[in-house]
C-alpha cells in the first residue's frame, strides 16, 4: 500500500511468539517505550515510539514509526529519527502545521515533529535535554532535522523534556507543555521555532513522587455538552522506590486561557488516569478531525519498575489500546472516563452471547470457553451475591483473577498465580480498587491478549491495565457467584489477529 513500507519477514511464525499481543502495537523486533508523535493526517493515524533498533532494552533512542487508518490495524515503517550530533532522540509530539507558520512547507502544509535531544554537556556527564524539530514534506515517510536545532534550551532544568505541542485557536499560538522537575512548564510560539516562557504549573499540586514526564494539555466537553469544556492535563510520574505500584500517569481537570492552567481540585487531589500498573506515558492524537470531537489517547503498556526484565523476545513491550477519551460530572466531581475505540469491534468473530440468564453459586457461566485474545462485555446484577469471580488465562496451575466484593464496591485484581512472574519481585501483586456497581449493576469490558488485561469498569471510569505472562496453555475462563447474578449480557468475542498479514 505504501511505496516506503518495510518488507515483512514472509514467515507464518511472524507475530507468533510466546506471549506475543494479536491486537495490540507492538514493534517487529527489539525495545519500545512511549508512544511519541502521534498525529493524524490524510486519513492516516500516526505512531512514532521510543525505540532502540538493535536489542531488547532501552539504549539510544530512536523513533520507530507506524501508521493505520483504522487504530487497529498498522503498517510498520522505516525508523523516522535517529540520534544525531544534537543527541539521542527522546519523547515529544507531532503536529500538522496546517497554515506553514514554520516556513518549512513553502505555503503547503506539513508535519512537524517537536522532541527532546538528550545527550551530556560536553566533556562532562551532566544530562543536556534540549527541545528539537524535524519535519516531513511527504506524509511522514522522511523527515529532515532542521539546521536550526535545538530550539529551546533551559540549563537550569536537569530534565527539560517531553514537549507536546498543539494550536491554540483562541489565541493564535502554539503552545508547548513539557516537563521541567517535578513541574510542567508552558510556552508559546507562533512559529514552533522561537518559544516564549508562558507558565509553570504542579508545584504543591498532585503527587510529586516522581520525576514528572509526558505532559499533555488538551480540552474535552464535560457530559458530551457542547457548551461546558474542561482541559485536562497528563502527567507521567517517573518510578521511585516510595512509589508503590512504580510509574504512574496522574492528570488534572482545570482551565486554560492560552497561558497558564488552574487546576479546579483540591492541590493535594491526586487523579489516575488508570488504577493498573502497566499504563504510562500515554498521551493523545494530535489534529483529529474537530467534527469529529475525539480525543484518541494511547499508553505504554509497560512499568519502569521492571520493563527490561519482562520475559518477552524479540520484542519488548506493547501499546495499550487507543482509547476514547471524555469527562463526567460524577458525586466527586469532573472525571475522565476511557472507551477503546469502537474500531476494536471490527476485529470480533462469533463468540458467545449470554442475555437474561441466573448463574447460581457452584456454576461456571463461561465452562468450556477458552480464549487468550478476548473481548469479554458483562453486565450483571450482582445484589444478591456478595462476591462474583471471573477466572482469566486460566488452567489448573494459573489464573488471572477478578474479582468484585459488592460490599464493599472493590474490585479486586490478582496477578500472583497468572503464569511467569519470577523476572521481578514487584510483579506478583494484588490489587484492590473501587468500583461502584449504581443499583447492583455492574458493567464490565474486559480485553485480555494474551500478555495483557485491560478493564474497564463502569461506564470507563475505572481503568485498570496490567500484563501478565501465562502458558500458552492457559485460555480458560470462568464467571461465578457465592450467591445469584443476573446476567443481563455476557458477550466472549475471540479477537482475530491485527498482525496476520505475512501469512495472507
Ligand atoms: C518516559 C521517558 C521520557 C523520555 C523517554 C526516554 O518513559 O523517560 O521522559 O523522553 O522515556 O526514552
Amino acid at each position: 500500500m505504501f511505496a516506503m513500507t518495510v518488507e515483512h519477514k514472509a514467515s507464518t511464525n511472524y507475530y507468533r511468539e510466546q506471549y506475543r499481543p494479536q491486537f495490540h502495537f507492538t514493534p517487529e523486533e527489539n525495545w519500545m517505550n512511549d508512544p511519541n508523535g502521534m498525529v493524524y493526517y490524510n486519513g492516516e493515524y500516526h505512531l512514532f515510539y521510543q525505540y532502540h533498533p538493535n536489542s531488547n532494552v532501552w539504549g539510544p533512542m530512536h523513533w520507530g514509526h507506524a501508521v493505520s487508518e483504522d487504530l487497529v490495524h498498522w503498517e510498520h515503517l522505516p525508523i523516522a529519527l535517529r540520534p544525531d550530533e544534537n543527541g539521542m532522540i527522546f519523547s515529544g509530539s507531532a503536529v500538522v502545521d496546517w497554515h506553514d507558520t514554520s516556513g518549512f512547507f513553502g505555503g503547503e502544509s506539513g508535519l512537524v515533529a517537536i522532541f527532546t535531544h538528550a545527550d551530556e554537556y560536553p566533556g562532562t556527564d551532566k544530562p543536556r535535554q534540549r527541545q528539537s524539530l524535524a519535519y516531513s514534506k511527504d506524509n511522514g515517510r522522511t523527515w529532515k532535522l532542521y539546521e536550526g536545532n535545538p530550539v529551546l534550551s533551559e540549563p537550569r532544568i536537569i530534565d527539560f523534556r517531553d514537549p507536546k505541542v498543539f494550536w491554540h485557536e483562541d489565541t493564535g499560538r502554539w503552545v508547548m507543555v513539557i516537563a521541567s522537575g517535578q513541574t510542567v512548564s508552558l510556552y508559546t510560539s507562533l512559529n514552533l521555532k522561537d518559544w516564549e516562557f508562558a507558565s509553570e504549573f504542579g508545584e504543591g499540586e498532585g503527587s510529586h513522587q516522581g520525576v514528572w514526564e509526558c505532559p499533555d494539555l488538551f480540552q474535552l466537553p464535560v457530559d458530551h455538552s457542547t457548551d461546558v469544556k474542561k482541559w485536562v492535563m497528563l502527567v507521567s510520574l517517573g518510578d521511585e522506590p516510595g512509589l508503590e505500584e512504580g510509574s504512574k500517569t496522574q492528570y488534572f481537570v482545570g482551565e486554560f486561557d492560552g497561558k497558564t492552567f488552574v487546576n479546579d481540585n483540591a492541590h493535594d487531589k491526586v487523579l489516575w488516569v488508570d488504577r493498573g500498573w502497566d499504563n504510562y506515558a500515554g498521551v493523545t492524537w494530535s489534529d483529529l478531525p474537530m467534527a469529529s470531537g475525539r480525543r484518541v489517547f494511547m499508553g505504554w503498556m509497560s512499568n519502569w519498575r521492571y520493563a527490561i526484565d519482562t520475559p518477552t523476545s524479540v520484542w519488548r513491550s506493547a501499546m495499550t489500546l487507543p482509547r476514547e477519551l471524555s469527562l463526567q460530572t460524577t458525586e466527586s466531581g469532573v472525571r475522565l472516563i476511557q472507551t477503546p475505540v469502537p474500531d476494536i469491534e471490527s476485529i470480533q468473530e462469533d463468540g458467545y452471547l449470554f442475555e437474561d440468564v441466573e448463574l447460581k453459586s457452584g456454576g461456571n457461566l463461561f465452562k468450556g470457553l477458552k480464549g487468550n485474545a478476548v473481548d469479554l462485555e458483562l453486565d450483571l446484577d450482582v445484589s444478591r451475591a456478595n462476591n462474583v469471580r471471573l477466572g482469566l488465562l486460566k488452567s489448573e496451575q494459573e489464573e488471572t483473577v477478578l474479582e468484585y466484593d459488592g460490599k464493599n464496591s472493590t474490585l479486586l485484581f490478582d496477578r500472583r498465580r497468572s503464569g511467569d512472574a519470577s523476572f521481578h519481585k514487584s510483579f506478583a501483586m494484588t490489587q484492590s480498587i473501587t468500583l461502584q456497581a449504581p443499583k447492583g449493576r455492574l458493567k464490565l469490558r474486559i480485553f485480555v491478549d494474551w500478555s495483557s488485561v485491560e478493564v474497564f469498569g463502569g461506564d470507563g471510569e475505572v481503568v485498570l491495565t496490567n500484563l501478565v505472562f501465562p502458558s500458552e496453555e492457559s485460555q480458560g475462563l470462568e464467571l461465578s457467584t457465592d450467591g445469584t447474578v443476573y446476567v443481563h449480557k455476557a458477550k466472549v468475542s475471540p479477537l482475530r489477529s491485527v498482525w496476520n498479514r505475512a501469512a495472507e
